[in-house]
């Protein structure tokens, strides 16, 4: 049983997929997705392997994919090629007869993880005793599940994306005083900071401790509750690794994923979401050079589409999400075999009870994008 939908889920054996070569696979995807035509939406997040993204209709960063999900209202099936929260937030946005597939359910996001509802609930309890009433926004990053962007939507907040961060969080302070910003403390710390406000308003929630770890008096002075949570891939990235290529190369620039941690994204040039990476790098001007921290799999397709610049992995170590690669050939295509087939497998259905809120979570952050 998934914990989240509920559903039965189907343990898959696909041994027979993978019995097949790559050529195989390609064909019958292809066969397969032309026979199914205008009744099939294929979504790739720029994560996915080069053997998924090549079939992909629609590639970008969360908000991109969110937004043509939202706009795709004929297509009755919606495979999602991504993680979880990603298919959720599509569930949410299409009509109710449409279904959204991820092709392995395993595909989930560690830092989503890192916040669920009881702890976020007792976090928000305690900061409530600590400061007036209605002067907390609460803002989730769309890496999260849909009962926390449910948790928003009830409380006047709202959800917000690597691209609009910025945004989102101008529009809650023009509201209320303070925020409440998870799980991402790299992306609230990172883009709190470039807005001007200082780190020492700015105070770490640590879930495990009384107070998240925080004095009362620190609790009521803060403007910005960053959760703790982070992305693991990002984190490996560092600050020695900058120095390395910026010794070697003088003219490289450093483009970072605000998931970076703070020393990082202060000596990068520029910052922005997976998207802003490609279209700022694919922009550039030929002989340039350019060092990316975000994962592999979108480095190594921004290094072959640019042969006319020099694009680097920003780190020594393989930073892979392992989790976004689940999603493979043979995955991709058994989960289309089971659509033409009448038995359509791993469709996400996010529960009732917290689709509305989560709906206007979503909603508002798409009205300010
Ligand atoms: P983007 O929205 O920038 O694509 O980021 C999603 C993500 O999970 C990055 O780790
Ligand atoms: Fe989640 Fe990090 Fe993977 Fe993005 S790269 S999906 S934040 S684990």
């Amino acid at each position: 049983m998934d914990q989240n939908t509920g559903i039965k889920v189907l343990e898959p054996d696909l041994a027979d997929y993978y019995q097949l070569s790559a050529d195989i696979l390609d064909e019958r995807i292809l066969r397969v997705k032309t026979k199914l035509a205008d009744r099939l939406l294929l979504l790739g997040h720029n994560y996915q392997r080069d053997e998924v993204y090549k079939f992909a209709d629609y590639t970008g960063d969360s908000l991109k994919l969110s937004q043509f999900a939202a706009e795709q209202t004929e297509r009755e099936y919606i495979i999602f090629c991504g993680v979880k929260f990603m298919a959720e937030t599509a569930d949410i946005l299409t009509t109710p007869e449409q279904k959204v597939i991820l092709p392995d359910l395993a595909a989930g996001c560690s830092m989503a993880d890192m916040a669920d509802i009881e702890t976020v609930e007792t976090a928000w309890e305690e900061i409530a005793r600590l400061i007036p009433e209605g002067t907390i926004t609460p803002i989730t990053y769309i890496n999260s599940s849909a009962d926390l962007k449910a948790f928003c939507g009830e409380r006047g907040g709202l959800v917000c994306t690597s691209t609009n961060a910025e945004k989102i969080i101008r529009w809650a302070f023009e509201r209320r005083e303070k925020i409440l910003f998870f799980p991402d403390q790299h992306l609230g710390r990172n883009t709190c900071k470039r807005m001007g406000i200082p780190l020492d308003e700015m105070i770490l929630w640590d879930p495990t401790k009384p107070n998240g770890g925080n004095s009362p008096e620190a609790v009521r002075s803060a403007r910005v509750f960053l959760w703790q949570g982070f992305c693991s891939v990002h984190q490996m990235f560092q600050t020695q690794h900058v120095d390395y290529f910026r010794k070697q190369y003088p003219d490289i620039k450093v483009i970072v994923h605000p998931e970076c941690s703070m020393e990082v994204a202060d000596q990068s040039d520029m910052m922005g979401s997976t998207e802003y990476i490609i279209r700022t790098v694919t922009s550039a001007p030929a002989g340039t050079r350019w060092a990316v921290g975000t994962e592999l799999n979108l480095v190594n397709r921004l290094k072959r589409d640019n042969p006319d610049k020099e694009v680097f992995f920003l780190s020594p170590m393989v930073c892979m999400c392992s989790t976004m690669f689940r999603i493979d050939a043979p995955h991709l295509l058994w989960s289309l075999e089971q659509i033409e087939a009448g038995t359509p497998v791993n469709q996400i259905i996010v529960p009732e009870q917290d689709r509305h809120w989560a709906k206007v979570a979503l909603e508002r952050m798409l009205e300010l994008a």
